[in-house]
């Protein structure tokens, strides 16, 4: 979503949260991904030359890859004359797309500036500039996911410069529950570590990264039929295999069956995982899940990811 007038320029960029396929869909496999309504706001105002304000409290490292990633944009977009600040409600490094929710909110503000339609494929491709400066070899779903606004069965094959997606019809509303369970390493880290294990033992990894992608796709049709229980039992399952990838942690493993013993139908990590990082749960009524975990002092929030009146589905440009 993009407001835009002579004096000043706003883009919001929505994070995500991965139902089903994260890491497998770096190796070429399909992952299906939605919207929050949760996200970056950037804001930009006229300026002499193209510059990101970056706040304070980030680290010197985290200032040097913000720069880095933000210059390739302004490269893509011609340098247009606008100063870019941002702010967000999102849960950082949780893994509910941050840097993919930043990196789609200042595109669409340097695109603006240019003058250049900020259409959903304009904004992700200026966008995956900004995410391979911040991830090193993303698969390029949580920007795409980000851009469209919408719940998309997305793939980008071995080799291929651009994923593709499929956006997914929900019959039903697909309604979670996402609780922040700990601290998580950088995915970069958890996505590099992932890399060397499959390396050694590829034949192995390949077949569980496979079955993975099988789910994602088994996934999305049971949104599009309206088969939350189906959806529920998948989501389980791919827990499950990641947690045998080595991606889940006993504080993501309690989560998740914290969920399901308060009647989830189907709950697992979602984005990177590793140490900590976001769980959700599928429920058929929210509400009295966040205010129970809300009253035990547990960081959570709920999103209706896709189906009538989805919150994060903003229909992108
Ligand atoms: C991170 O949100 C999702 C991962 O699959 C990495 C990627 O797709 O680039 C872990």
């Amino acid at each position: 979503m993009d407001t835009n007038n002579s004096s000043s320029l706003s883009g919001f960029g929505a994070g995500k949260v991965i139902l089903l396929g994260e890491h497998s869909v770096v190796y070429g496999y399909p992952a299906l991904a939605g919207p929050l309504s949760r996200g970056v706001t950037a804001r930009g105002e006229a300026s002499n030359k193209c510059q990101l304000v970056i706040p304070d409290a980030l680290t010197a490292e985290q200032r040097k890859v913000l720069k880095a990633a933000f210059a390739r944009a302004m490269a893509a977009c011609g340098e247009p004359g606008v100063k870019v600040s941002f702010d967000t409600d999102l849960p950082l490094s949780m893994g509910l797309g941050s840097s993919g929710a930043l990196s789609v909110a200042c595109s669409r503000v340097l695109l603006q500036a240019a003058g250049r339609k900020a259409s959903a494929s304009e904004v992700a491709a200026v966008a995956w500039e900004m995410e391979q400066e911040f991830h090193g070899t993303p698969s390029g779903v949580d920007h795409t996911t980000s851009a469209m606004e919408q719940l998309i069965l997305y793939r980008r094959k071995p080799g291929a410069e651009q994923g593709r997606a499929k956006v997914v019809e929900a019959l039903k509303p697909v309604k979670l529950v996402v609780v922040m369970a700990g601290a998580r390493s950088p995915t970069k880290l958890t996505v590099g570590a992932l890399r060397e294990r499959q390396k050694r033992w590829s034949e192995r990894y390949q077949r569980i990264f496979r079955e993975i992608g099988l789910l994602a796709s088994e996934g999305a049709e049971a949104v599009e039929e309206g088969d939350l229980e189906a959806l529920g039992d998948v989501m389980n399952v791919n827990h499950g295999l990641l947690a045998a990838l080595g991606l889940s942690s006993p504080g993501l493993d309690d989560m998740v069956h914290r969920l399901r013993n308060m009647g989830a139908l189907g709950a697992k990590l979602t984005g990177a995982g590793g140490d900590g990082g976001a769980v959700i749960g599928l429920f058929h009524d929210t509400g009295p899940v966040v205010h129970e975990l809300t009253r035990l002092g547990i960081r959570c929030f709920d999103s209706q990811l896709a189906g009538p009146h989805a919150e994060g589905t903003r229909g992108a440009a």
